[in-house]
């Protein structure tokens, strides 16, 4: 699991506290980063203590809560608060995850709560994904085939075959993985990342797909795919149990099976 703590010339600065009802007996603390840009201050972790007794069991609840209750200033991203729409994903005691799918009680003492690492921030937990949607982009994907379907069918697959997208079609974008990712953190600007790795992978598995060749083309480089050291940092934290180093192993067979042919 990464942890991570501020080195001692960071200028995040410690917060204000917002401290419990009175009457609460089952408190549970969230210590939660905050930056606005527009305010021109430094960074700061802010403390919040929630009643338990009448929050939700997942982090996302307490923050809900927070924003609702106690500081609607808090800004962070979510949706389906389900696990589906990816929105809500966050370090959260020191490993990427979901605020939706984490539990709170499966942290001991404070919640620390950070934006996803190595990320611009847009404003307190949200980062700014332009980077990542546009390598995502650039892996085009989506079906790409010169073959016309069947008239009035759709493209048909084998259960064999459909069955080689699974574990890639589950992926929500969350981004986890590739905020996790010691290479990606060093060298993002260049290396695509475990997460749209995972994506170019599940074009280059779909056996209605005819562009294989121009797809690996596209990966075959030093940087896009061969940042990727096996340090499986990425497998470890998906919150959707998916397995993007498996993945991009699979692009590098590929691309040796090509070579020897
Ligand atoms: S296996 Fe590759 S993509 Fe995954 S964390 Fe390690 S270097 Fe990054
Ligand atoms: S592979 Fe997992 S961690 Fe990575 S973007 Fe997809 S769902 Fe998120
Ligand atoms: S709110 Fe949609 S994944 Fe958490």
């Amino acid at each position: 699991m990464a942890t991570f703590t501020l080195p001692k010339n960071s200028t995040v600065g410690g917060g204000k506290t917002f401290k419990a009802p009175a009457g609460a007996t089952n408190v549970k603390a969230f210590k939660i980063y905050r930056w606005d840009p527009d305010t021109g201050e430094n960074p700061r972790m802010d403390t919040y203590e929630v009643d338990m007794d009448k929050c939700g069991p997942m982090v996302l609840d307490a923050l809900i809560k927070i924003k609702n209750e106690i500081d609607s200033t808090l800004t962070f991203r979510r949706s389906c608060r389900e696990g589906i729409c990816g929105s809500c994903s966050m370090n959260i005691d020191g490993l990427n995850t979901l605020a939706c799918l984490k539990p709170i009680d499966e942290v001991k003492g404070e919640v620390r709560i950070n934006p996803l690492p190595h990320m611009p921030v847009v404003k307190d937990l949200v980062p700014d994904l332009s980077q990542v949607y546009a390598q995502y982009r650039s892996i085009e994907p989506w079906l790409k085939s010169e073959t016309p379907p069947p008239p009035d069918e759709e493209r048909r697959q084998s259960k064999e075959e459909r069955a080689k997208v699974d574990g890639m079609w589950e992926c929500i974008l969350c981004f986890c993985c590739s905020t996790a990712c010691p290479s990606y953190w060093w060298n993002g600007d260049r290396f695509l990342g475990p997460a749209v790795l995972l994506q170019a992978y599940r074009w280059i598995a779909d056996s209605r797909d005819e562009a294989t060749g121009q797809r690996l083309d596209n990966l075959e480089d030093p940087f896009r795919l061969y940042r990727c050291h096996t340090i499986m940092s990425c497998t470890r934290t998906c919150p959707k149990g998916l397995n993007p180093a498996a993945a991009i192993g699979n692009i590098k067979q590929l691309l040796v099976e090509r070579h020897g042919a």
